[in-house]
């Protein structure tokens, strides 16, 4: 495509001229007797290079400079001084122009600036349509990893669920008992300021800690009345088997850890490990008091429901005996001041991806 060029001076045989030139090189010019029509043109048609005289009536070249500039980078200007002063120059270079040529203007300098000023308008309108192109890849890009991710997360959240309903599907007794000890394991976690990533992460263990019952017969695990020392012994089994299970799901290392401890006690009382406190993670000593304070609070087949206080009472006696002591502390205050009570809905899980 030819380049388009502008000549603006009030001279009016300067401007015949230069244009002549111009247009024999083959160029397109037109030209403009002063800034204000000059302005009506590049505002209507896509000039590549202004070449403009500095001192012309009602608006000066430097002033059109300005003008230009407030809309255009891009626009190459080209500034023809009268005579060869080094202040006129720095400062049209000051205020945007590209090069300067001074007056009297040969055919030589001026096809030579002109051509030169072309090449870098060309070269800049490349990189500009480059960098809007990368950008609006780069958005695309964004936009779709989002979605992916946000579907990948969909579909976490729905395995989660459905892991969650197994479960309770063999245990029946312990109904929603999972979602409640997520749900509680979050909030403990949220008033141990601990981050919101850890806060998901410890209510989607929670959602799943037992998920190990799966392999222990159906009969034990709905079996009314106390159970024997044998069937207990398996029941204790699938703190294990849900450790086994996640292991191998490849899911973060963390929350097959977390399901591993749920039985463990502060001094190593607890099954299967028989691990102390200091060998826990965080996520198993939330999870270990909102399973217990859950399982209380909830009705079962051989006792009813024991109530609030006497679940609070049980983890606050065995602060630092059985459960960690700041947990407990966590745990009852988030009841006693902050009126947590109970909850039973599905939460948005997140497990990272
Ligand atoms: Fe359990």
């Amino acid at each position: 495509m030819m380049a388009r060029i502008l000549v603006v001076d009030d001279e009016k045989s300067i401007r015949l001229t230069l244009c002549e030139f111009l247009k024999n090189d083959g160029f397109i010019a037109d030209s403009a007797p002063d800034a204000v029509v000059a302005c009506g043109m590049i505002a209507e048609k896509d000039y590549d290079v202004v070449i403009t005289d500095i001192i012309m009536p009602r608006i000066s070249g430097m002033d059109l400079l300005s003008t230009i500039r407030k809309t255009s980078k891009t626009l190459q200007i080209i500034i023809m001084t009268g005579e060869p002063s080094v202040d006129t120059a720095i400062q049209s270079v000051q205020n945007g122009a590209n090069d300067y040529i001074t007056k009297p203007i040969s055919k030589e300098v001026l096809l030579k600036a002109t051509r030169n000023a072309v090449n870098i308008k060309r070269l800049s309108d490349e990189k500009t349509a480059l960098e809007e192109k990368n950008k609006f890849y780069q958005k695309q890009l964004e936009e779709l990893v989002a979605l992916r991710t946000q579907s990948l997360q969909k579909a976490m959240q729905g395995i989660i669920y459905l892991l969650t309903s197994v479960v309770e599907t063999r245990d029946p007794y312990t109904a929603g008992h999972q979602l409640r000890v997520g749900n509680l394991s979050a909030a403990i976690a949220k008033k141990l300021q601990l981050n919101q990533e850890t806060v998901e992460l410890v209510r989607t263990i929670g959602y799943i800690h037992d998920i190990g019952k799966i392999s222990i017969p159906a009969e034990i695990l709905s079996k009314p009345g106390k159970l024997t020392s044998l069937e207990m012994e398996m029941i204790k089994i699938h703190a294990l088997k849900g450790y086994e299970m996640i292991s191998k799901a490849n899911l973060p290392d963390i929350v097959g850890q977390a399901i591993y401890q749920h039985h463990e006690r502060h001094n190593g009382s607890g099954y299967p490990l028989g691990i102390k406190d200091k060998d826990m993670i965080t996520e198993s000593r939330i999870l270990i008091v909102a399973d217990v304070v859950e399982a209380m609070m909830s009705h079962r087949p051989y006792r009813p429901a024991l109530g609030l206080e006497t679940a609070l009472a049980e983890i606050e006696s065995n602060a630092d005996i059985l459960f960690s002591g700041q947990v407990v502390a966590a745990c009852t205050s988030l009841f006693r001041n902050d009126g947590y009570v109970i909850d039973n809905d599905e939460k948005i899980v997140h497990i990272p991806l």
